[in-house]
């Protein structure tokens, strides 16, 4: 049998899916058939993606939604799904990063990350449950390496995206009899895109790099096919998994990104000593 993937007549739901990675992973669905919702906080990010998705095809939808606030979700689901029909796929990819030494780091800062990016994604994952097609629809979350792996600077994204991984399994338990499967993917370091701006301090990419068994930096495309491939029929048993993308090791591969980073925070703590520690 030919590996076609045809997503023709699908409603593909990206929340967080107006830059990055998970705009590429719209796109991807787009260039493959898909009818594409996405939303974000941002009216200026959505207007952009909203303009590179309809010159791929006509039917996008795109909603202002901040995913801690339910009512936000709520409206967007609603008017997507009013568009396109009931959800075929939906992915979850509000994230927000930064590093921070956990003494530094202040209780809203921890909570702001945990917000977004945990309850963030139970929120959206809950409030699209009855707007998911019966049997058949496929959730895809997008969590990272430090759900397993304990970084440095890391505190709030690591507890974070590892709740991330939980929810996904039990999730996958619970809506496995309603034919909805349930997964996440873990990206390793992703060229291009704003979390690696975030974490990679100039001047250590190719330690970065080189820490990595394939010898490169991951793509938007490799998440977005990985995508397509558990959102397609040839993904049909498949549940209750988190899946990287990451080159062949995660751990080496964003470990020397962190420790970069620290060695730059120190050397800045030492030259201005007045730094509150
Ligand atoms: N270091 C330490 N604390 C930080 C910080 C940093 N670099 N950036 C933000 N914070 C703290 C703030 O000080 C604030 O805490 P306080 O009220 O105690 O001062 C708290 O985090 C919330 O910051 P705020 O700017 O009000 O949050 P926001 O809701 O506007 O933005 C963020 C959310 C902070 C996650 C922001 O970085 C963001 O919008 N990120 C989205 C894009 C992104 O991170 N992409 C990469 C995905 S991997
Ligand atoms: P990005 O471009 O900043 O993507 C984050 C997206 O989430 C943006 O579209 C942002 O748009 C949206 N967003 C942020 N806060 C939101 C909120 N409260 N409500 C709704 N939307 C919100 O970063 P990225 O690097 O591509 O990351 C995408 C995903 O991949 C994240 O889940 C991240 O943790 C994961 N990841 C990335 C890497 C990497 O190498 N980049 C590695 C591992 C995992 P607005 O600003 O308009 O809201």
């Amino acid at each position: 049998m030919a590996l076609t993937l045809d997503f023709s007549d699908k409603h593909v739901f990206v929340f967080g899916g107006t830059t990055g990675i998970n705009f590429g992973i719209a796109e991807t669905f787009a260039k493959h058939g898909a009818g594409i919702s996405v939303a974000s906080r941002k009216q200026e990010n959505v207007d952009n993606a909203l303009n590179e998705l309809r010159a791929i095809g006509p039917h996008m939808f795109g909603a202002v939604a901040d995913v801690r606030h339910p009512a936000a979700i709520e409206q967007a689901l609603q008017a997507g799904c009013a568009q396109h029909g009931n959800i075929d796929v939906l992915v979850s990819g509000a994230a927000g990063n930064f590093l921070s030494a956990a003494n530094e780091l202040s209780p809203n800062g921890f909570r702001v990350v945990v917000e977004i990016d945990l309850i963030g994604t139970f929120q959206v994952m809950r409030a699209a449950f009855p707007f998911l097609v019966e049997p058949g629809a496929a959730v895809i979350n997008i969590t990272a390496p430090q759900a397993f792996v304990p970084m440095r600077y890391q505190a709030h994204v690591c507890a974070a995206k590892a709740g991330v991984d939980q929810i996904t399994r039990v999730l996958a338990l619970e809506w496995g009899a309603d034919g909805v499967r349930v997964n996440s993917i873990s990206p390793g370091p992703i060229a291009g895109t704003e979390g690696t701006r975030r974490l990679l301090v100039p001047g250590t990419e190719r330690n970065a790099i080189d820490a990595v068994p394939l010898i490169r930096m991951g793509t938007k495309d490799d998440i977005a096919w990985l995508a397509m491939f558990l959102a397609s029929p040839y993904g049909s048993y498949i549940s209750g998994t988190v899946i990287p993308s990451d080159g062949g090791g995660a751990f080496d591969s964003v470990k020397p990104m962190i420790e970069a980073a620290g060695k730059v925070d120190a050397a800045l703590k030492a030259a201005s000593p007045s730094r509150p520690r």
